[in-house]
């Protein structure tokens, strides 16, 4: 089971991935400007301001989850299933807190070290990200209305039904 303060802590990075995703074209159009030396306007300041601090953010709190996750393992997955989905679905999530890492270093590799490369990393941490995230995705709703068991019911409130409480 996941504690509040777990499952507030995911909705939350949910929310703020999902601005990243909404800011990324002004984010590039005002890095082509930083890049060519030119001086951004107060847009572009607020979208570069917005971005990297939120970036940051992520950051720490997929620290903060991560240090949680290691004082409080979970088991994902729900009681019901086999220990090779429990190996996918902990494989999947150890690969999503990685690709946030990777997002949040080569976004900050770029911007502040001027890295260009790193445009690249960040640009390919895109695509393996949104694939993981349709996996995941697809994979609780599948929990929910096939299997018909509590792994989503359990990031999204409290007490799920005992007769259906996952670990
Ligand atoms: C930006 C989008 C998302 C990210 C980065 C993300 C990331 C994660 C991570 C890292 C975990 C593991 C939590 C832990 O054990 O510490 C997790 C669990 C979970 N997520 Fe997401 N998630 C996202 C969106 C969603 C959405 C949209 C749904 C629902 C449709 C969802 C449903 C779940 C469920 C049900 C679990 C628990 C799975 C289990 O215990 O087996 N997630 N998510
Ligand atoms: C941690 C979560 C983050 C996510 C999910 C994210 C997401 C994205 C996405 C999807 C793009 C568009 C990439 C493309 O199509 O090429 C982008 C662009 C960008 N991001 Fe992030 N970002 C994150 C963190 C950061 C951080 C922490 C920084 C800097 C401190 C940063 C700096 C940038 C820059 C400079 C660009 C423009 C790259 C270009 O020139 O195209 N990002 N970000």
């Amino acid at each position: 089971m996941y504690t509040p303060v777990q499952r507030y802590l995911h909705w939350l990075v949910v929310a703020l991935v999902l601005i990243q995703f909404a800011t990324q074209e002004p984010m590039h159009a005002a890095m082509v400007l930083i890049d060519q030396g030119t001086q951004l306007s107060f847009s572009g300041f607020l979208v570069t301001t917005l971005h990297t601090l939120v970036g940051a953010s992520i950051l720490l709190l997929v620290c903060y989850r991560l240090v949680l996750r290691r004082r409080r393992p979970v088991k994902p997955g729900g009681s019901s299933s086999g220990p090779w989905l429990r190996a996918c679905a902990l494989g999947l999530h150890r690969i999503l807190y990685g690709l946030l890492l990777w997002m949040a270093f080569s976004g900050a590799a770029h911007y502040y070290l001027g890295w260009q490369v790193a445009a690249r990393w960040h640009w390919l941490g895109k695509w393996v990200l949104v694939s993981a995230l349709l996996v995941h995705v697809t994979a609780a709703l599948w929990h929910h209305f096939v299997r018909k068991d509590a792994v989503l019911r359990q990031m999204l409130r409290k007490a799920p039904p005992p007769d259906t409480i996952g670990d």
